[in-house]
């Protein structure tokens, strides 16, 4: 397959991912390798991210969800999490005029609550800007856990039951789907993590249960198109059976 086309992708093409998740590893180790604070590598991945974006937007990707900070990395240090925050208020910031030029919708997954207010104001007021922008969406999971979304998912369903708004026998697959912070998205087709790490760390759960999956050893900071490519390419030779026979 070749992965230099200038026209966007077709959507509705099986080889093509059409929804890229990926679990953004190894910015600490990659510091750390070079004598650097761990604050670097994360400051280096945000050049990761850009190029990343940029070249999903250029395919003509439908969505990419990035993993930029689970619910379980409030245990870090706070120097460690104020750096990552701001790291997130400057990129809303600084990214929205090119976000505007790609055409990227951004939308964000995960629990607002514990996250800055000043960086929920960028965070909004960048989602509010692009609303209409019709090209790649840009899902930012921020303080996201997958069994922490299937928590507050199953209290909704609870309470509309309680209040007799929709019946137990009416939850369905389709149901609780609609109730995860990813309701009306389609699940990824191909999950990425970087710095080889074997697991998924409580990232999307649900979604990814038929997302083929792509590891590589490279840390989030060295991460390239031509990876994404690579990627890309594998996922294109993967035969996806869902259950069934070839
Ligand atoms: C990923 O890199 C970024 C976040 C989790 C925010 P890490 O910070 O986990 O880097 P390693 O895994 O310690 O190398
Ligand atoms: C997953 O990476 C979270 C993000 C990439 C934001 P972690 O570094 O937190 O995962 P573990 O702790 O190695 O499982
Ligand atoms: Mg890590």
């Amino acid at each position: 397959m070749m992965i230099e086309a200038e026209q966007p992708l077709p959507a509705d093409e099986p080889s093509i991912p059409n929804h890229i998740a990926i679990i953004m590893d190894g910015n600490g180790r990659w510091a750390t390798a070079r004598n650097l604070p761990r604050i670097e590598g994360h400051r280096q991945g945000v050049a990761s991210v850009r190029r990343t974006v940029e070249e999903c937007a250029r395919l003509g990707i439908g969505q990419l969800t990035l993993y930029c900070l689970s619910s379980e990395n409030w245990k870090r240090p706070s120097h460690e999490l104020d750096f990552l925050m701001h790291l997130l208020e400057q990129y809303m910031i600084e990214e929205r005029s090119l976000l505007m030029e790609q055409g990227i919708r951004v939308q964000m997954i995960g629990r607002r609550d514990g996250i800055p207010e000043r960086v929920l104001n960028e965070i909004d007021k960048t989602i509010e800007l692009t609303a209409s922008n019709i090209g790649t969406c840009l899902c930012l999971a921020i303080n996201y856990g997958s069994r922490g979304e299937i928590v507050d998912a199953v209290k909704e369903i609870a309470a509309e039951i309680t209040a007799g708004s929709i019946e137990a026998e009416e939850v369905d697959e389709q149901l609780i789907a609609d109730h995860l912070y990813t309701a009306g998205m389609l699940d990824p087709d191909l999950l990425i993590r970087t710095s080889g790490e074997m697991r998924l760390s409580n990232y999307l759960l649900w979604q990814i249960s038929y997302s083929e999956i792509w590891v590589t050893a490279k840390c989030w900071p060295d991460f390239l198109e031509s990876d994404l490519h690579e990627a890309m390419e594998v996922f294109s030779k993967r035969e996806r059976r869902f259950g069934g026979l070839s």
